[in-house]
């Protein structure tokens, strides 16, 4: 296999997903997204309440040919014409991660081209070049998912994360509440829509780890737990009144306190670490509330904040190779043959 990457300006990467629910295989040639498919096992987990490992691990089994083949298809691009395979190494449940990372070997060694293994969380960031072009030198990117919570500074392909969640990610406690409210899961897009009928301001709940001693010591850090409680106490102690409980109310103001954070949070990075871009990702960007606050707090503050379209916002196999896409074009290794799926990668590697 080939020690190191496609010097083209515009290699051909062909990106697979699979740490999560979603099986994603992605053709990009630069930021040019040529083709994608997408298949979800969300629907297979929903009555448990979240995602169950080992039945998204079968599920990318057998979504994964279709979809690469999907993706093959609608790009017109043969897989003897790939320059790079990208595929997810971590974070992500290890069965699902091993999915992907044993089809991205076998493609890579039998076409005899480099493998990458990208960061999950570090490639949301990176999926809006494939909609707004490359990003600049230096920019903040604030990822939001059901499993993590982090500002990561991006300058090229070193990657720092500067703020992290101490407990809950952002949608995981949207989740949470979402199952106390009876709503089906997951409960981030219920939520979102409940709350844009409810009043953001009828329910002042906690914001976390915002009074002054606690930014000292946590500057660009969160944390959802003590709002999570918060508001499910609030629930629970009215769950037997005689009046339904006013869900809309309670979703926007609950959306309220985590947007109003995530925007605080990562408009202070922005100003400590002078920089001027912001790009969001993860799929708790879909929030509208969220992407509301961010580009209204941006342009007050001449940010430039950019957020790409929600389908691209969660999991996708365009995000892994535009990952891939951005590695190459900023000189980065190749993976050997010999990495391990990682359910707890370091933020800090883009490529391992
Ligand atoms: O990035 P993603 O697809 O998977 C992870 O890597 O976790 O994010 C899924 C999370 C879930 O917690 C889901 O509830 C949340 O994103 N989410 C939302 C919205 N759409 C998805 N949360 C709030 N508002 C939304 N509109
Ligand atoms: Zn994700």
């Amino acid at each position: 296999m080939p020690e190191t990457c496609p010097t083209a300006a515009t290699p051909l990467v062909l990106g697979i997903e699979t740490s999560c629910d979603e099986t994603g295989a992605a053709i990009v040639r630069g930021f040019e997204v040529l083709g994608e498919a997408l298949a979800s096992s969300v629907e297979d987990h929903a009555r448990f309440g979240g995602v169950i490992p080992e039945i998204a691990s079968r599920a990318h089994v057998e979504a994964l040919e279709p979809v690469l083949g999907a993706a093959l298809d609608r790009s017109g691009v043969a897989l003897a014409d790939i320059d790079a395979v990208a595929v997810t190494a971590g974070p992500g449940l290890m069965g699902s991660l091993t999915v992907g990372l044993a089809a991205a070997k076998a493609l890579a060694l039998a076409l005899d081209k480099p493998l990458l293994g990208i960061n999950h969380v570090i490639a949301h960031a990176l999926a809006d070049q494939v909609v707004h072009g490359p990003l600049p030198g230096r920019a903040m990117g604030l990822v939001v998912s059901g499993g993590h919570t982090s500002l990561l500074l991006i300058e090229g392909a070193t990657v720092r994360e500067v703020g992290a969640t101490l407990d809950d990610a952002a949608g995981e406690a949207f989740d949470k509440i979402g199952r106390l409210l009876g709503l089906p899961y997951p409960g981030g897009p219920h939520i979102d829509r409940l709350a844009r009928d409810g009043n953001p301001a009828a329910y002042r709940f906690p914001r976390g780890l915002m009074r002054r001693q606690d930014r000292e010591r946590h500057p660009f850090d969160f944390s959802f737990s003590g709002l999570k409680t918060a508001v499910a106490r609030w629930i629970e102690a009215h769950a037997d009144d005689d009046v339904p409980l006013p869900v809309a109310d309670l979703a926007a103001s609950f959306s309220e306190a985590v947007s109003e954070v995530l925007v605080a949070k990562t408009l202070a990075a922005c100003q400590a670490f002078e920089v001027e871009t912001v790009v969001v990702g993860g799929g708790f960007s879909a929030n509208s509330q969220l992407r509301d606050k961010m580009l209204h707090t941006g342009s007050h503050h001449g940010l430039t904040v950019r957020i790409p379209p929600i389908a691209l916002c969660t999991d996708n196999g365009t995000m892994i190779a535009a990952a891939g896409a951005h590695a190459l074009r900023h000189g980065l290794p190749p993976s050997g043959l010999d990495i391990g799926a990682d359910s707890s990668l370091p933020m800090d590697r883009l490529v391992v």
